[in-house]
C-alpha cells in the first residue's frame, strides 16, 4: 500500500504537521496522514507514532472541518465518528446471495472435493489458496467511485441489514480506496468483522466490573457488535476486519476484473491488501495438489493458540478466477472453495451428576461428572466447577443440558447451561455442610469462596499433602506418583510426610508390580530428594500461600528453616512479596508444635534444613554481635540490611532480648524501641 519512499516522506510530513501551524489548505495533506496512520495502526499493527500524537493531528482536522463545513468529504477520517444512534437497520437485498461454504472435517472430506474439482475442469491437479477461516461475523461492503458507501451483514444471506456507520467504526476499513486508478467502479468485498483475543478480554472484563455477565466467544461479540445502534458504542467495542473475497467488480458499465488483468484468488486479496485493506495476503498459501493443503492445514492447526484472533479452520480456494467460473456453485455454496473446520472446541453435554473433593488445604471443590464428549480431540467427562458460588452464577441444575468448552491447553470449562431446555426432572445441586472424606464440620471462611474441612488429619488432606510433597515441583521424587502414595495410604504404610523416608520395604517388595528394578528406583529417587535445595522443600510442606516464588524468598531469607520460629508476623512481612495474609499464614505454620515436631523429625531422616547458600560467616566484623531491626530504613531495605549483618558474622534477633547487641532504629520506629527503652531504664 505504501512503498518505503511514500512511508518515509508521510513520516517527515508527519513530524513537520505535528510541529507547525495546521490551516485549511493543508486539510487534503493533514487526512492524508491520518489515513497513513490509521493503516499502519489498525491494517499492519505497527504504528509509527504515539496515540497521542495521533489525536493531536486528528483534533487539527476536526478543527479546520468545523470551521469550513462544505470541505468534509465522506471519506474524511473524521466521519467513521459522530454518526450517533442509528434508528433501525435498513434491509438490503445483496448484489451477489452471500452463500456459506460446504464444511469438511477431515482429509478424506478434502480428497473427495478435490476429486470432484479435477473431474469437473479436467485438469490433473489444481492450484489453491488456503486462509485462515476467521471467526467472526461476516460482511459485505461496496465501494463507489473510491468510496465506501455501504456496509452489510449477511441476514439470510440474500438480505441483510444496513449496517454502514458500523462498519465505518472499524479503523481497519478504508473509508476509501483508489479503485479508479485499477479502472474499477464499483466493487463489492466480502469478509469477517473480529474481536480480537486481548480485545474480547478487555471488553468482558469491563461487561464483569459492570455487574454483567461475560460473553461467551469472540464471535458473539463480534456479530453483537455489529447491530448496536450507538456508534460511538461500537468504536468503543475496537473490532477488525478480515476481507477475504471480492463476489462483485464493475468496470465502466460491465461486469470486469478493471485494467489489471487479475486472474487468481490471491491476486484480488494482493490487490485489496496494495490499496490498504486487511486482506489475509500474509496469511494465505498457494499451492499445487490436496496434498499440500492437507499438510498446511495439519501444520497451521498447532499455530492455532498463537494468533492474536480465533480462527475455528481453513478455507481453501480454487485459485484460478476462470476455473471458479466453471465449477459455479450448487443451491447452496460455491463449488470452487470448502471450509475446513478444525476440531471443535465447543461442545453441548449433559450435567449427570457432581462429586465434592477434598484438598491438601481442606478446600472442597465442586467437579461437575458429565456425559462424555469430544472436544478440542479431547474426551471431557468431568469439570471442576470451583466452587458454591459458581454454580449459582452458572445456573447449575443436576440434568441440565450444558456448554462446554476447551480452547488448547486451558482446562474445560462449562460456558454455561440451557435452563430453557429444562423438563422438570432436574434437581438442585445441594453444598454439604459436612466433610464428604472425613464428616467432619465444613466452615466458609469469610471473604472466601470456598468451604473448608478443617479437621488437619482428614484422610484426604494427608494424601494430598503427601501428594504434593513428592511432587515434581516440590520434592521431585521421581516414581513415587500419585498412584502410589494413595495405594501405600490405603494399606497402612504411610499416613504421614516422614514415613515417606521410613517405608517397610520388605513389605513392599511383596505386592504386586514391586520388581526389585523399581523398589532400587524408588528408594534411590527417596534418597536423592533429601539434598533438595531448601526452597523446594518449603514448597513441599504446603504452607497457605506460599507458592514456588514466595518458597524461594523465604529459603533464601534464613540459615536454617527452623529460623522462621524466631520470626514475628512484622518480621516475614519485610520479604518481598509477603503481605499481612501471607505472613500471618507462615508464622501460623511455625508456631505450631505439630509442624515444628515434622520438621525435626524430617531432619533427624537426614533432609537437609540447611540454606546452603547462605554459608555461616564465623569470623566477621560482627561475629558474636546480635542486632534487630525496626521501622524503615532510609536507604535499605529491611532484608538488605539484614543480610549485610549476616555476611559480616551477626545474627539477627526477631524480638527484643538481654541477648540483643544492636537495636537498628528506622523511621516509624513501634513497639520494639519502646521495649528497648523500657528495658534501659
Ligand atoms: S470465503 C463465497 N474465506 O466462513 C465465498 N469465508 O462457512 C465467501 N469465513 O460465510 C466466503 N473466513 O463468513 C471465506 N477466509 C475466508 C473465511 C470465510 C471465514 C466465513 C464466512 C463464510 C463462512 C462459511
Amino acid at each position: 500500500m505504501y512503498n518505503e519512499s511514500q512511508t518515509k516522506t508521510l513520516q517527515h510530513q508527519t513530524v513537520e504537521y505535528l510541529n507547525k501551524q495546521i490551516n485549511v489548505a493543508d486539510i487534503e495533506q493533514l487526512r492524508d496522514i491520518l489515513r497513513f496512520h490509521e493503516y499502519r495502526y489498525y491494517v499492519q499493527n505497527n504504528p509509527l507514532i504515539s496515540d497521542a500524537e495521533y489525536d493531536i493531528l486528528y483534533k487539527a482536522l476536526e478543527k479546520i472541518e468545523k470551521g469550513n463545513p462544505k470541505l468534509i468529504t465522506a471519506n474524511s477520517p473524521t466521519q467513521r465518528v459522530g454518526i450517533g444512534l442509528i434508528k433501525d437497520f435498513p434491509k438490503i437485498e445483496h448484489l451477489v446471495p452471500m452463500l456459506s461454504l460446504e464444511n469438511s472435517y477431515n482429509a478424506d472430506d478434502l480428497l473427495d472435493w478435490d476429486r470432484k474439482a479435477r473431474e469437473l475442469s479436467g485438469l490433473d491437479i489444481v492450484e489453491y489458496c488456503i486462509e485462515p477461516k476467521f471467526d467472526g461475523a461476516s460482511i459485505s461492503l461496496i465501494y463507489e467511485d473510491d468510496i465506501l458507501v455501504r456496509g452489510t451483514t449477511r441476514g439470510d444471506g440474500v438480505v441483510g441489514d444496513d449496517i454502514t456507520p458500523n462498519t465505518k467504526q472499524i479503523k481497519s476499513i478504508p473509508l476509501s480506496a483508489n479503485f479508479s486508478e485499477l479502472g474499477i467502479k464499483q466493487i463489492e468485498i466480502r469478509g469477517e468483522v473480529m474481536l480480537n483475543k486481548k480485545n474480547f478480554a478487555a471488553y468482558n472484563e469491563s461487561l464483569i466490573a459492570e455487574g454483567n455477565a461475560p460473553l461467551a466467544n469472540p464471535r458473539n461479540a463480534a456479530a453483537g457488535s455489529l447491530r448496536i445502534k450507538d456508534t460511538a458504542e461500537v468504536s468503543r467495542r475496537k473490532l477488525e476486519a478480515f476481507l477475504y473475497h471480492v463476489s462483485y467488480i464493475m468496470g465502466n458499465g460491465q461486469k470486469t476484473t478493471g485494467n489489471v488483468q487479475l486472474s487468481t484468488h490471491s491476486s484480488m486479496l494482493e490487490m485489496l491488501w496494495s490499496l490498504g485493506f486487511k486482506s489475509p495476503k500474509k496469511e494465505m498459501l498457494v499451492v499445487k495438489g490436496i496434498q499440500a493443503v492437507i499438510n498446511h492445514i495439519n501444520e497451521f492447526e498447532q499455530l492455532r493458540d498463537t494468533l492474536d484472533y480465533e480462527i475455528d479452520g481453513m478455507v481453501i480456494k480454487v485459485n484460478d478466477l476462470k476455473l471458479q467460473d466453471q465449477l459455479g456453485m450448487t443451491s447452496h455454496h460455491p463449488r470452487w472453495a470448502i471450509a475446513y473446520k478444525f476440531k471443535a472446541r465447543q461442545a453441548t453435554s449433559k450435567l449427570i451428576g457432581i462429586e465434592f473433593q477434598v484438598g491438601r488445604t481442606g478446600a472442597v471443590t465442586p467437579v461437575a461428572k458429565i456425559e462424555p464428549v469430544s472436544v478440542g480431540g479431547v474426551t471431557v467427562g468431568s469439570i471442576s466447577v470451583h466452587n458454591e458460588d459458581y454454580i449459582t452464577d452458572k445456573d447449575l441444575q443436576l440434568g441440565d443440558s450444558i456448554l462446554i468448552e476447551r480452547s488448547g491447553d486451558v482446562i474445560p470449562q462449562i460456558v454455561k447451561s440451557f435452563p430453557e431446555l429444562r423438563t422438570g426432572t432436574e434437581q438442585k445441586i445441594v453444598f454439604p455442610t459436612n466433610c464428604p472424606v472425613c464428616n467432619h464440620a465444613l466452615v466458609k471462611p469469610d471473604e472466601e469462596a470456598v468451604w473448608r474441612c478443617v479437621n488437619i488429619n482428614c484422610s484426604a488432606q494427608v494424601v494430598e499433602r503427601i501428594i504434593h510433597f513428592v511432587s515434581k515441583d516440590a520434592m521431585d521424587i521421581r516414581s513415587f506418583g500419585e498412584a502410589n502414595v494413595r495405594k501405600f495410604y490405603e494399606m497402612g504404610f504411610l499416613k504421614t510426610i516422614p514415613e515417606i523416608y521410613t517405608l517397610p520395604w520388605d513389605k513392599l517388595a511383596a505386592l504386586e508390580g514391586f520388581g526389585e528394578k523399581s523398589i532400587i528406583n524408588l528408594q534411590a529417587a527417596i534418597e536423592a530428594s533429601k539434598r533438595q535445595p531448601l526452597n523446594r522443600l518449603i514448597y513441599g510442606l504446603g504452607i497457605r500461600y506460599v507458592g514456588e516464588t514466595t518458597a524461594k524468598t523465604l529459603a533464601n531469607n534464613v540459615t536454617h528453616l527452623l529460623d522462621f520460629v524466631n520470626n514475628s508476623e512484622e518480621d516475614l512481612k519485610q520479604l518481598e512479596d509477603v503481605g499481612v495474609k501471607v505472613a500471618k499464614s507462615i508464622y501460623t505454620f511455625f508456631h505450631d508444635d505439630e509442624n515444628i515436631k515434622l520438621i525435626k523429625q524430617l531432619e533427624e531422616l537426614g533432609l537437609q534444613l540447611n540454606n546452603e547458600k547462605k554459608e555461616l560467616v564465623r569470623d566477621g566484623n560482627l561475629t558474636g554481635l546480635t542486632f534487630l531491626f525496626t521501622g524503615t530504613l532510609n536507604k535499605l531495605k529491611r532484608s538488605e540490611g539484614e543480610a549485610m549483618v549476616e555476611q559480616n558474622g551477626g545474627k539477627i534477633l526477631s524480638g527484643v532480648s538481654s541477648k540483643l547487641s544492636y537495636l537498628v532504629v528506622g523511621e516509624d520506629a513501634g513497639s520494639k524501641l519502646e521495649k528497648a527503652k523500657n528495658w534501659e531504664q
